[in-house]
């Protein structure tokens, strides 16, 4: 690398635009070349930023010596094929969510991002946002004592897709900003949910984790609401926050209500609930935008060889509850025991069992078992 990093951000639909608008922003790189399928939309790029490359071909930007790193922005089920090629040449590559279509997709990305001594990232923007770094530490000082339950809820009418489901789409948000302030995998997912719009595509979903400490989460996806709603509510033993991501300015709201059940009591007439009701505290929020500081964390990565906040792991813990979401819908919302599932409930071990995927899945349990015997 000499100077500055070379970038190509592949995919320029609805997403890679704000991807080439913050790398071009960053003095630490450059965007050498945008690629995409469609030329339409890589005309747009070029009225947008005239000295930017574009190219229809992958392989152009794979050839480029002076690309370092590659941002992903296509659909999901293009992001492993792609990932892999990038990985093999060379590339840094920083992947949007969800980093794959499968946990043994995931693991097989990690691998060869090791053995090649690159940097994966997956694009969980939330977590490098300013009110979600501030609930997290809210959660871990302790302020809201023990959390009992978070409950999410990201609906609106659309964006249909026709080749993801909306948990696969818009959960992937939630489900990492759940698992970044609980900071523990869940034992347990259930996913309901129907589709109205396109035959075997749910446009509306409700999925639930369970976490060791009994923490419960619950996700509402859906887009098919007349409402564009992003809300976060988490419900702890001494306090509850609001986390709206529509608010302007007031995104977090922090309540000091509980509610308190009396240590000791003979009879029933004794028992009585203490609901306690407090002040509502608006924290300052120092507005910047999450997307610019990710793409500002990939490059820092790629510059000093650290692991990513949202490396490959973190993009496989996201896929593995989609992927018993997925299961668990199949089922008419069974519950899927996450601990039950070894290749689960594993950090390092692949994927599960899906049906799609039985022989990527195989291979990479041979894989791993390969690994185990050295
Ligand atoms: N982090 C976020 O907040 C966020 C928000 C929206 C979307 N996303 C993610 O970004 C990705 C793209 O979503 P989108 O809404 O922009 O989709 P989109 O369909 O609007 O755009 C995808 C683009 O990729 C191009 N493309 C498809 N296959 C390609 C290939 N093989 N090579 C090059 N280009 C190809 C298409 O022509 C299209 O222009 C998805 O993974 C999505 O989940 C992330």
């Amino acid at each position: 690398m000499n100077g500055s990093i070379g970038i190509s951000v592949v995919g320029c639909g609805y997403w890679g635009p704000n991807l080439v608008r913050n790398f071009t922003s960053l003095p630490e790189c450059h965007v050498k070349k945008v690629c995409d399928l469609a030329p339409e939309r890589l005309a747009y790029i070029q009225r947008l930023y005239p000295g930017v490359e574009v190219t229809t071909s992958f392989q152009a930007i794979l050839d480029e010596d002076d690309i370092d790193a590659v941002a992903i922005a296509t659909p999901v089920s293009t992001h492993f094929s792609l990932a892999k090629q990038a990985l093999q040449a060379g590339k840094h590559v920083l992947i949007e969510k969800p980093m794959a279509s499968s946990v043994a997709e995931c693991q097989e990305l990690m691998e060869l991002a090791a053995t090649k001594d690159r940097i994966i990232m997956a694009g969980h923007t939330f977590i490098y946002s300013s009110p979600v770094r501030l609930i997290k530490k809210i959660v871990d000082a302790g302020d809201l004592g023990d959390i009992y339950y978070i409950s999410s809820q990201r609906l609106n009418l659309g964006l249909f897709q026709k080749d993801i489901n909306v948990t696969w789409d818009l959960a992937p948000h939630d489900i990492s900003i759940i698992l970044f302030l609980i900071g523990q995998d869940p034992v347990s997912v259930n996913c309901r949910g129907n589709a109205h719009i396109n035959a075997n595509v749910e446009d509306v979903t409700s999925l639930t984790m369970e976490f060791p400490n009994k923490t419960f989460s619950m996700i509402q996806s859906s887009w098919l609401d007349p409402n564009k709603v992003r809300r976060m509510t988490i419900v702890g033993s001494k306090k509850m926050l609001l986390y709206d991501d529509n608010e302007p300015l007031e995104k977090i709201k922090l309540y000091d209500k509980r509610v308190e059940t009396p240590p000791h009591y003979d009879t029933f007439a004794e028992f009585q609930y203490s609901y306690h009701y407090g002040d509502v505290h608006i924290p300052y929020i120092k507005q910047a935008e999450p997307l610019k500081i990710l793409a500002q964390h990939f490059l820092e990565c790629i510059l000093t060889g650290s692991k990513p906040e949202t490396s490959g792991l973190e993009g496989m813990q996201v896929v593995k509850i989609l992927v018993a979401a997925s299961e668990s819908l199949k089922r008419g919302g069974g519950k899927v025991d996450l601990s039950k599932s070894p290749l689960l409930s594993s950090k390092t071990m692949p994927g599960y069992q899906d049906t799609e995927n039985t022989a990527a899945v195989a291979e990479a349990r041979g894989r791993q078992e390969r690994l185990q015997e050295v």
